[in-house]
């Protein structure tokens, strides 16, 4: 057993009917254009992975890695890279891809960032959306879940970077955690 796996969020089941879902809404969406994924490392490789899978297109994936700059708690929305793209992005149509969007300070960087590179069009796919955290408005174009304000893990999403492995997404009691 995993010390600290409280309740389950979101089955397996229910994760990959909502992804089959946004992947033939992204397919009708990205008819014809030049699409690149971005993932946002590490807490989105698992969404991705199983994205794409259902994206029937041509597309390109690329990964940046981030972290919040500064060693304070609380995020200053200063984000650094620690690995950029591989491939410029002039002219493709840019798709973000991220595990969960909670204050939006690293996609606010994000986008600003990425638009400053001239693509021909910039949206963001998130598995998970916790508005009522939101700290700076972030236009969100794909929701896979909108979630209560509670520290889940799984699918992606880490606690001291364990958990990622997890195929749910469960709520985390970090008092029962060593
Ligand atoms: C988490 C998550 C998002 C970001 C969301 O990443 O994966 O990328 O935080 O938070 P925000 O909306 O408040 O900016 P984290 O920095 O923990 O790195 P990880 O993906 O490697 O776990
Ligand atoms: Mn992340
Ligand atoms: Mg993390």
């Amino acid at each position: 057993m995993l010390k600290g796996i409280g309740r389950v969020l979101i089955d397996e089941q229910t994760l990959m009917r909502r992804i089959d879902e946004m992947g033939e809404q992204i397919t009708r969406d990205y008819q014809g254009k030049d699409l690149v994924l971005v993932g946002i490392l590490k807490g989105s490789v698992l969404f991705l992975a199983d994205l794409v899978k259902r994206i029937k297109l041509p597309l390109v994936i690329d990964f940046m890695a981030v972290s919040s700059y500064g060693s304070s708690t609380h995020s200053s929305g200063v984000v650094r890279i620690l690995k950029d793209l591989d491939e410029e992005i002039e002219g493709k149509d840019v798709l973000i891809v991220e595990d969960i969007i909670d204050t939006g300070l690293t996609l606010n960087y994000l986008t600003e960032l990425l638009l400053s590179r001239n693509p021909r069009s910039l949206k963001i796919c998130c598995c998970l959306d916790k508005p009522s955290r939101r700290k700076v408005p972030v236009k969100v174009d794909y929701v896979g879940f909108s979630i209560p304000d509670e520290f889940v893990v799984g699918y992606g999403l880490d606690y001291a970077e364990k958990y990622r492995n997890l195929p749910y997404i469960c709520i985390l009691d970090p008092d029962e955690v060593e």
